[in-house]
């Protein structure tokens, strides 16, 4: 898996304002909120892993970096490198992209904005398939309240031909979400944008210049995944309630970038049995514990050890196929 992203590296969004979410957001970033039992940020983040990136940027504001270091640390512990950077001012999505651009040296960015949730079974195999693309990708869903979204403007044909941020009058129900898989070219891009009267560097602009050069693929979010703008109180509400629906019928790797580390083969069940017994007294920690117990019930005598980050010297090691066999793991 890898191997397959050397080039890709991904990018969790999570600056910004948060006004829609006043006054909650007067003293914290959303960000930290919590969807059920874990933060909002831990959800765009499982995202970007189960799409198979480890080499994950982490942008937010300069009062909020310290609190996210502390929060996800190096991302050593799930066998991601994590770095973390700081948007002086919210200045707009697509100006992320040029502030990680030495992060990104050269990679292909897959963008994750921090207040978004999808959830759904399928989850993982989706990710990776889009991730399996080559060229920038938007994901569209349907939504009920396209005013309130960047929408995608389709022709007669259905062909699309433009993108509208939080349009008046919305040419189509098919909100652009937020996971974008990018090309080495998006950060030169954003830098040629002209701020929108609201001050920031859309990230629809950008899009719509790959657009109109051909190059977007758009990809439906398929049924049985269900899409969240959690920077609203009913979105945060929803996307709330759904997570603990998912929890209670045994469903809890959304969000968890500890279960999906361990599912990808990145950490072995040792590991998670650790991270989960530091977390122990919570729900979240203590069902950690039992995976990996039943994990660690099963496994063969024959030890499977963890897969190394990109760049770490090769030893010789299992496929990620081979660990989950032996150990008993369930892909994602
Ligand atoms: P938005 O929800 O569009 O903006 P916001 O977070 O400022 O919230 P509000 O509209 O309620 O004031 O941003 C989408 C995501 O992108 C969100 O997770 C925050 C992030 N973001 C940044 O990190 N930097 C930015 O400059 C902007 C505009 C957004």
């Amino acid at each position: 898996m890898a191997r397959l992203h050397q080039h890709r590296k991904g990018i969790v969004l999570a600056g910004g304002r948060g006004t829609r979410l006043g006054p909650l957001t007067r003293a914290v970033n959303k960000h930290l909120l919590p969807i059920h039992d874990r933060p909002m940020i831990h959800f765009p983040l499982a995202c970007l892993m189960m799409a198979g990136l480890r080499e994950i940027a982490v942008i937010s504001t300069p009062e909020e970096t310290p609190r996210m270091r502390r929060l996800l640390g190096d991302g050593r512990r799930w066998g991601l490198r994590i770095t973390h950077l700081v948007q002086p001012q919210p200045d707009g999505i697509a100006r992320a992209l040029i502030l990680a651009e030495d992060f990104l040296d050269g990679a292909a960015p897959t963008l994750a904005l921090g207040d978004n949730v999808f959830l759904g079974r399928k989850l993982g195999p989706f990710l990776r398939t889009v991730m399996r693309g080559s060229g920038p990708c938007a994901i569209v869903a349907e939504t009920d309240d396209p005013s309130a979204c960047g929408v995608l403007a389709l022709d007669g044909s259905g062909k699309p031909v433009g993108m509208v941020e939080k349009p008046a009058t919305p040419p189509s129900n098919l909100a652009v979400t937020g996971f974008y898989r990018l090309d080495p070219d998006a950060p030169d891009l954003a830098r040629s944008l002209v701020p929108s009267p609201r001050g920031e560097v859309e990230i629809t602009d950008l899009l719509e210049i790959y657009l109109q050069e051909q190059r977007l693929g758009v990809v439906r979010l398929p049924r049985g995944i269900s899409w969240f703008d959690a920077g609203t109180p009913e979105g945060l509400f929803s996307a709330t309630c759904a997570v603990r629906e998912l929890a209670a019928q045994g469903i809890s790797f959304h969000g968890c970038p500890e279960e999906i580390a361990w599912r990808n083969g990145w950490i072995p069940a040792a590991a998670l049995a650790r991270l989960g017994r530091a977390l122990a007294p919570s729900t979240y920690g203590r069902r950690l514990v039992t995976l990996a117990d039943a994990a660690l019930d099963h496994r063969s005598c024959d030890q499977p050890s963890a897969i190394p980050l990109p760049g770490t010297p090769p030893a010789p090691r299992r496929s990620p196929a081979a660990f989950r066999h032996a150990a008993n793991v369930p892909p994602l």
